[in-house]
């Protein structure tokens, strides 16, 4: 068992909801700033830490887990996606990594579908027309026609926990679910009528909004690209809740001016913050969101809950540490 006074963490953001109530009485770093620490800080602040409780803009590599020291016990992430980790250099050192896992499922389908619906039916565009006193006839049989999402496809590539609940919540607005995942689901098939296509340009012909919610990593990486976007309907709008990088931003760009594809609903992006000169920002097809997808009250207080439980259930553990979010369980001994 490790004791208390062993117990020194580094917490590089203030967190909404309980984490630093759970972890009183432990040795707290905080990092206190509304911008990320850099990397040099993080370097300092983790020398002889034994716990680490990191956000997903923070790099966590070999270089930091030198700098820490071999008392490091656990990278605890407060986020579900765990890329910005060196898991392999974190197991080979049996330092447990855990994430935030499925807690966010729900609020990011939420934010996934509130894009659907404000790019089918130019909501954003809407509410700037009337803010901007632009609406000058009252109603008008052909004012800011949009599609259909009732009766719509929709592609979901990935079907784990968030690319599930969108599709409970496709089927509740009476949408065509097909869905391309690593593994096939059949559970979620039947209960929902959701139709699983081995090959992804099927599904990319087919539906009128594709929705990604795969994690980003080496095979992810691009996934969606030109060719990809050559074999999607012109009339489909493609939404991202998932990361930046999945989707060749480039060339997404490409495809939404000459009009390969109607539209898009982001909430991530390659560079985060989006860079001031990218064109997405003068695009009228597209919803653009900071990266709000977990972004409740309820939710970002259960993530934080979940990443100070894992802290404690390493570093003051009774037997031997066993947290419930572990990505790694290969670093257990
Ligand atoms: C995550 O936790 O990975 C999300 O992107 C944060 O909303």
């Amino acid at each position: 068992m490790v004791k208390r006074s062993n117990s020194a963490i580094y917490i590089t953001r203030r967190l909404p909801g309980p984490a630093l109530k759970m972890l009183k009485g432990l040795d707290i770093t905080l990092h206190n700033g509304k911008e990320p620490p850099t990397k040099e800080e993080i370097l300092k602040r983790i020398a002889g830490k034994n716990a680490i409780l990191c956000m997903l803009s923070d790099r966590i590599d070999k270089e930091i887990m030198d700098a820490a020291g071999p008392q490091l016990k656990i990278i605890s992430s407060y986020s579900t996606g765990f890329e910005h980790i060196d898991v392999a250099e974190a197991t080979r050192r049996g330092i447990y990594v855990t994430f935030t896992s499925d807690i966010l499922a729900e609020a990011t389908a939420d934010i996934a579908f509130a894009l659907i619906l404000a790019c089918a039916r130019n909501i954003v565009s809407a509410d700037r027309m009337v803010r901007e006193k632009k609406w000058e006839v009252g109603w008008m049989p052909d004012l800011l026609l949009g599609h259909n999402v009732h009766g719509a496809t929709i592609g979901i590539i990935g079907l784990g926990k968030i690319g599930s609940s969108v599709a409970r919540r496709a089927r509740g607005f009476g949408m065509k679910i097909m869905y391309y995942s690593r593994r096939r689901n059949e559970a979620v098939e039947s209960e929902l009528d959701a139709k699983y296509v081995q090959d992804l340009d099927e599904l990319l012909a087919h539906s009128d909004f594709v929705t990604i919610h795969t994690t980003l990593n080496e095979e992810s990486k691009h996934l969606i690209n030109a060719k990809r976007f050559e074999k999607m309907k012109k009339t489909a709008f493609l939404i991202n809740t998932s990361r930046g990088a999945i989707v060749s931003q480039r060339d997404l760009i490409s495809a939404l001016k000459s009009g390969m594809i109607a539209g898009a609903g982001l909430d991530v992006f390659e560079r985060e913050p989006i860079e001031k000169t990218s064109p997405l920002l003068a695009m009228k097809n597209v919803v653009l969101l900071p990266h709000i997808g977990s972004a409740d009250y309820i939710t970002r207080s259960k993530m934080a809950e979940v990443a100070a439980r894992s802290i404690l259930d390493v570093l003051v553990a009774e037997k031997e540490p066993n947290p419930k979010y572990l990505v790694n369980p290969q670093a257990q001994p």
